[in-house]
């Protein structure tokens, strides 16, 4: 599909005012999303497994309106947000091509995150899918022949041009986004499901967010992509972080945990290595960041077991296992890891399906 397929151009219905409600998933990425071009493109394809327990839940309430312009406010947890603003109405005037009655409305956003929003995660993945979501299905009540199929491209769509790593959680429990030469159906404009066999192994996989660092990120991701212009190992990045994904779908199918652990743990300590050779450089890893590594490395020696770890644009760390390690790994995280957690915080979760509309 391209660009020109989002555009809806008539409504058959129109509605005075009404509510719609949405739930998003997190997701961590394996491969690497890291630098874009133009208008939310990403400059190499990524895959993520898509989380359940850290989401959004968005209430999006809707009102017509005779002014111009954009009219929204938004609230977390009931209080009013103010610094989610500018952040909305760059999303709204990136948007407003594909929801043309986008600002013949005006608009309430009520969203609450079930994870601390101090807890350093990305609330913009979940945030923005859930928003999404909600606006295409305000479409849709305007335009019910807008089939399903439809309406979950379109929101993995508008998600992207919110937050690029958002268009991956629209599905589950693999999604990929970018193009692809060895992955069909997959697009710079949204996120696909993994379209091939994927190994039992991967089923129910765990993530357990050890959170190490739970202030605001000192950089963030919008800038650290835009560091990647005129990086100067910005093109073997993207050109390694494809062959990852390359290396990547056969491990899936076959289930091959070792090469698994090495494409991920590589993709994760690029993408950092990514930030220090920057100009301006920086490091989000903490001491604490290292230490768990290093445990995780010792206890994967040690235990024989498959777990191992990745990191986003924070210092927290993913750790991640197949489902039928759980115990094992659970309790080395409680005796061992926890220590190294900011008030011992961590949060369990798993891959899981998606978005969905209450
Ligand atoms: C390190 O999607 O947060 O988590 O498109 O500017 O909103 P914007 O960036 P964002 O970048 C995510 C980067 C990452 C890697 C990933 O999720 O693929």
């Amino acid at each position: 599909m391209t660009e020109e397929d989002f555009i809806t151009h008539a409504h058959p219905t129109t509605i005075e005012k009404d509510v719609v409600s949405s739930v998003a998933p997190s997701n961590i990425a394996l491969i690497k999303y890291w630098g874009k071009y133009g208008n939310q493109l990403p400059e190499n394809a990524s895959v993520s497994f898509t989380l359940s327990n850290c989401h959004t839940k968005t209430t999006l309430s809707y009102q017509k309106k005779d002014s111009e312009g954009f009219d929204f406010s938004v609230f977390l947890d009931d209080a009013p947000a103010p610094s989610f603003e500018p952040k909305i109405s760059t999303f709204f005037e990136r948007i407003k091509e594909y929801i043309p009655f986008l600002e013949k409305y005006s608009f309430t956003i009520h969203t609450t995150n079930s994870f601390p929003h101090s807890s350093g995660i990305a609330s913009s993945a979940s945030g923005m899918s859930a928003l999404a979501l909600c606006l295409v299905r305000m479409e849709q009540q305007m335009n019910p022949q807008m089939d399903q199929a439809l309406v979950t491209r379109k929101a993995s769509f508008l998600a992207r041009l919110g937050s690029g790593s958002a268009s991956r959680s629209i599905e589950g429990p693999l999604v990929v986004w970018g193009k692809h030469p060895k992955i069909e159906g997959s697009s710079n404009l949204y996120g696909v499901p993994f379209p091939y066999k994927v190994h039992p192994t991967f089923e129910n996989f765990q993530d357990t967010i050890l959170l190490v660092d739970k202030g605001e990120k000192q950089v963030s991701s919008t800038l650290g992509h835009d560091l990647m212009h005129g990086h100067p190992f910005a093109r073997q990045r993207f050109e390694k972080a494809n062959a990852n994904l390359t290396a990547l779908i056969s491990v899936l199918e076959s289930g091959d945990l070792s090469e698994f652990i090495h494409i991920v743990e590589s993709e994760a300590l690029s993408l950092h290595a990514m930030m220090m050779t920057s100009r301006p450089y920086f490091i989000l890893m903490k001491p604490n960041t290292l230490e768990i590594i290093n445990r995780i490395w010792a206890f994967r020696k040690k235990t024989g077991t498959s777990v191992c770890f990745t990191l986003d644009a924070g210092a927290n760390v993913h750790v991640l296992y197949p489902f039928s390690e759980k115990e094992k790994v659970l309790s080395f995280i409680k005796e061992e890891l926890s220590a190294f957690c900011k008030d011992g915080a961590f949060i369990i979760d798993q891959a899981g399906s998606g978005a969905q509309l209450l």
